[in-house]
């Protein structure tokens, strides 16, 4: 009889040390037990957001990725769910890789696949034992509720990568086509015979039967993403409309696995761009060829954005994967057999054709001015509101955006630094976790500012990551953050004496 995989993911979670670890988030997704990647089927729907994610129960033991299921009503608090899809058919029996989700409204389209109001797409991995060889099928599982799922009994759908092309050939994205109605695309990530990334669009009218249409070209962009790097994993669109232009614009987000671009920035393993266009056909139009990295954080990866349906629009909220491929000796594992998180919903605006991040979760507008709040503070000040909280979510802004200052989380033995750093050209955002208990995948990391960047610092921090927007969400860092187990709160410091604009607070524990 073959192994039943479902009930060894099931004991994995029951005997995992994970929630008793000190490290272990309160208001960030992370893995029950064992590994998590990228976040997967991203949905909302009546309120309740479902993220689906690479799960490896059995991590580091053994390499089997499912899609893991969790949900949340508030984007703070997230409850596990069984895992949604098991790697147990012929043609995922290597792991069943990312994908995105879409969600039906009404009668879209006529014969949806088991009459179901969520379909999930996904690649299908198989490695041959003996030569390793890799085949990648694109895949369907249907729900009719989220509390079931069936693989499609068809599948795979796309069984593998067409002419032209490798097998790296994974990530489906799909949405319903805007100008073409009852007519709906997939973007997949894919790598080219001669060894360059690219994505692949497909169309389909039944979400069944895919017909490729082509790569998606950059006609106006002056051949800057014809060769730019070996694999793209992960692409994503989704549509905005300029705050400032008023344009509506299609974001291209992906994960070009190879380039080292001539820029500050790009010290990742892997880096994830976007590009600002709009889609027409296969080309994204008036894209210029310029790009820029979506977070500046030691750790990002792979995001997407919640799916919804036509009926109930909202904000583009996106998640991404705080964490690096090949970077998994995290102190976690070993405190607690558990590694990865994902970072918080973010809300994604467009201005002047750059992407700005906010906390979807907002602190609320009606939250107390922090004590030390117009005080002349001296070197170093302890929040007193976040003392005993080791999860907490903290604005500040300075009138005088000619100092140098800081916030310090951690306690004396183990602790990161997030200051803004003034000088004559600009100002920098300067993040050090070298006195951490993470040391070993970038220690410090410098951000420069664009010129009239606002003096303000949001930081998310949550037990053992934390995540730093600057300004109007000009700038997101992600980082894991490993400070003592210990240590509670946070201090603000400066180089001289300095007083805050405005300040609040609140605490998750
Ligand atoms: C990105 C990625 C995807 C793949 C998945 C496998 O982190 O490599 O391209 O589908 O992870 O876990």
């Amino acid at each position: 009889m073959s192994e039943d995989l479902r009930a060894a993911a099931q004991d994995a979670v029951a005997s995992s040390r994970a929630a008793t670890d000190p490290d272990y988030p309160v208001v960030h997704l992370a893995a029950p037990v064992g590994r998590l990647n990228d976040p997967n089927g991203l949905l909302v729907d009546s309120g309740t957001y479902h993220a689906f994610y690479q799960f490896s129960p059995f991590h580091p033991h053994r390499k089997l990725v499912y899609w893991g299921h969790a949900s949340s009503d508030d984007l703070l608090h997230w409850q596990q769910h069984e895992p949604a899809i098991i790697p147990d058919s012929f043609y995922d029996r290597s792991g069943a890789y990312s994908g995105g989700a879409l969600v039906l409204d009404g009668d879209e389209p006529a014969q949806a696949p088991d009459s179901a109001a969520y379909q999930l797409f996904y690649t299908g991995n198989l490695k041959d034992p003996v030569t390793d060889a890799r085949t990648a099928s694109q895949c369907l599982v249907t729900s009719p509720d989220l509390e079931h799922f069936t693989k499609w009994p068809a599948n795979p759908l796309l069984p593998a990568h067409p002419e032209g092309y490798t097998p790296h050939f994974r990530d489906p994205q799909v949405w319903r086509d805007p100008d073409a109605p009852g007519s709906f695309r997939m973007l997949v990530g894919a790598q080219r015979e001669d060894l360059t990334g690219t994505a692949l669009l497909y169309r389909s009218t039944d979400l069944l039967h895919w017909q490729l249409e082509g790569e998606l070209t950059f006609p106006d962009a002056d051949g800057a993403f014809d060769h730019f790097g070996y694999m793209w994993e992960c692409p994503g669109l989704v549509r905005l409309t300029d705050e400032l232009t008023g344009h509506v614009r299609d974001v291209l987000i992906w994960c070009p696995q190879g380039i080292t671009p001539d820029a500050e920035g790009y010290e990742n393993i892997f880096p994830c761009v976007y590009t600002v266009g709009r889609l027409e056909g296969t080309e994204l139009r008036e894209c210029d060829g310029t790009f820029a990295e979506v977070d500046r954080g030691f750790e990002f990866y792979a995001p997407q954005v919640f799916a919804r349906r036509p009926s109930q629009p909202g904000p583009a909220i996106m998640v991404g994967w705080a964490g690096n491929a090949a970077e998994d000796d995290q102190p976690s594992i070993e405190t607690g057999g558990w590694v990865h998180a994902f970072t918080a919903p973010r809300v994604l605006t467009l201005r002047g054709g750059r992407l700005l991040q906010r906390p979807a979760v907002e602190l609320p507008h009606d939250a107390p001015a922090l004590g030390i709040v117009g005080e002349w503070l001296d070197s170093a000040t302890r929040i007193a509101e976040l003392d005993g909280k080791r999860s907490w979510h903290m604005r500040l802004e300075t009138a005088q955006a000619q100092e140098r200052w800081g916030v310090r989380i951690g306690d004396d033995a183990d602790y990161i630094t997030v200051e803004l750093v003034p000088d004559a050209d600009a100002t920098r955002l300067v993040v050090d976790r070298s006195h951490s208990r993470y040391t070993q995948h970038g220690q410090v990391r410098t951000v420069t500012l664009l010129s009239g960047t606002v003096p303000r610092l949001e930081i998310l921090h949550d037990r053992s990551i934390t995540e730093v927007f600057v300004g109007d969400g000009d700038i997101a860092f992600t980082l894991r953050s490993f400070v003592s187990p210990q240590a509670s709160g946070a201090v603000v410091f400066a180089a001289s004496p300095f007083r805050l604009a405005s300040g609040c607070a609140i605490a998750y524990d």
